[in-house]
């Protein structure tokens, strides 16, 4: 799996228990979805079509650092299917522990907002 991208929960981010609230960790996973979705379709417009059940398997704390992995699980005709896993960071141990993870659909879309063949944007990009 590849690195995406890193967060860092803030003070901001927390919620009613003191845990990080969910609805920012799945923004973190559709953001990252968006952009591994973009790179392996090589063009920006692609939407989120669906995130299949999200396992929230460990809390996250204020000042820890979230990192966001994911790979490309199968590559449709107009839809890019995803794997992503969040990952807690242990800076002193230099480990991380996975906290969350989902799979998702992207759609390119053409600037309708229909979908698209994402084949012919890789030989558009060749
Ligand atoms: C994404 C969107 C353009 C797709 O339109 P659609 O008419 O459903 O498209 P299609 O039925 O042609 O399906 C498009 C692709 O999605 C796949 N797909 C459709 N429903 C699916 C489902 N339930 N699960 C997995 N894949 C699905 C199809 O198999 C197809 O992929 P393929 O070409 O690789 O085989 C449309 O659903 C949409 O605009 N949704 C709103 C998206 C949005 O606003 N997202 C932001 C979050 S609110």
């Amino acid at each position: 799996m590849e690195l995406i991208s890193t967060k860092i929960c803030k003070t901001g981010d927390i919620g009613v228990n003191n845990n990080l609230f969910g609805g920012i960790m799945l923004a973190w996973l559709d953001e990252a979805g968006g952009i591994l979705a973009s790179n392996a379709c090589c063009n920006h417009n692609v939407i989120t079509l669906k995130m299949d059940e999200v396992l929230f398997k460990l809390p996250v704390k204020v000042k820890e650092q979230i990192r966001i992995y994911g790979e490309v699980v199968k590559l449709g005709g107009t839809s890019v299917s995803l794997y992503l896993e969040a990952r807690r960071a242990d800076l002193a141990n230099k480990s991380e522990t996975v906290v969350c993870s989902t799979k998702m659909v992207f759609v390119r879309i053409n600037s309708e907002g229909r979908p698209v063949a994402i084949k012919s944007c890789l030989q558009e990009n060749q």
